[in-house]
């Protein structure tokens, strides 16, 4: 039986950490790919280190979450450290990245690359920070930029992850059509109010929408760009079962990432994963997951 799947790289399993789950710190990066994810991608990380914003900042309503951490982190500079520690789990570590412009991307997706991370992932989609993520990701010609000169500047797999707030997703997907691979989705804008107080929940105002409310977007943005593109999918948004990410499988997803899920099941959601995989395949006589990607399109 065959769970490896490539995604530009090879990873033992379809299962990986989403970006901005403990994932800031090498050691809970080392302890989830020891715990079965097969590869993990790490907070993203910009040129300098950033303070995000004052609590509160996350909004949990189960099936609902709502967080605005305002893109908080060490800087570059400062995660070679966390990087070398991840690395000692023995799976691919995935540099998340996020920059004002396309030299910006180039520069950390470089130190990303001579820091040992396997792959970078272009965060052109946060939802809740100005001049970064959603901005720069509603701009095709910026998000074409980027991705090319990204592209040109190191030899790693580049995966481009993308916003489900612009208007024009396929648009935006073709922009990055030189990415090894498309993730989808990032969270959704969103707000909450707490009418005791009669002001919004969150210190922003506005945040990304995450868990398992936003799984069918995410199913649907999968599906209509796999339809409309030969491009790898790297499938994220609402996982918390095999079910889950067996449905992301068959809209087109060769891999899927795990987010919020971790906050209610704690890191043995990995392992859960492979097993329930084995026995998914082994109840449907499946040999080969890769055989799964995209049976659902029409
Ligand atoms: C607390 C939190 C922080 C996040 N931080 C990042 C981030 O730094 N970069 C990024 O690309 N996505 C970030 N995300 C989005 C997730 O990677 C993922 O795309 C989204 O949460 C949907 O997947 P899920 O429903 O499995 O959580 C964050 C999500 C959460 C909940």
């Amino acid at each position: 039986m065959n769970i490896e799947v490539d995604i530009g790289i090879k990873i033992s399993n379809p299962f990986m950490l989403a970006s901005g789950i403990l994932d800031e710190n090498g050691y809970t990066i080392k302890k989830i790919l020891e715990s079965g994810a097969g590869a993990a991608v790490t907070k993203s990380i910009g040129m300098e280190e950033r303070r995000g914003y004052e609590p509160p900042v996350i909004y949990e309503n189960d099936p609902v979450f709502i967080n605005a951490i305002g893109l908080s982190n060490p800087g570059i500079e400062n995660f070679f450290e966390e990087i070398k520690i991840a690395l000692m789990g023995k799976k691919p570590v995935i540099g998340s990245i996020f920059g004002k412009d396309a030299e910006e991307f180039s520069y950390i997706a470089r130190k990303m690359e001579q820091y040992g991370a396997s792959a970078v992932e272009l965060n052109l989609s946060c939802p809740h920070v100005n001049g970064y993520g959603m901005e720069v990701g509603s701009d095709p010609n910026l998000v074409n930029e980027i991705v090319n000169e990204v592209k040109s500047k190191i030899n790693i797999p580049v995966y481009s992850k993308l916003s489900p707030n612009t208007s024009d997703i396929i648009e935006e997907a073709k922009a990055a059509e030189k990415s090894d691979a498309l993730v989808l989705i990032n969270t959704i804008k969103a707000m909450a109010i707490d009418i005791k107080a009669k002001k919004p929940v969150l210190s922003n105002i506005y945040g990304g929408m995450s868990g398992k409310a936003i799984k069918p977007v995410g199913i649907r943005y999968v599906y209509e760009i796999k339809k409309e593109m030969n491009k790898k999918i790297i499938g994220v948004g609402g996982i918390e079962n095999i079910n889950d990410a067996i449905e992301y499988i068959m809209a087109g997803a060769s891999a899927v990432q795990i987010g919020t899920a971790i906050y209610k099941y704690g890191k043995n959601i990995f392992n859960k994963l492979n097993n329930d995989l084995i026995s998914y395949m082994t109840a449907n006589h499946i040999d080969n997951i890769n055989e799964l990607t995209g049976v659902a399109l029409k």
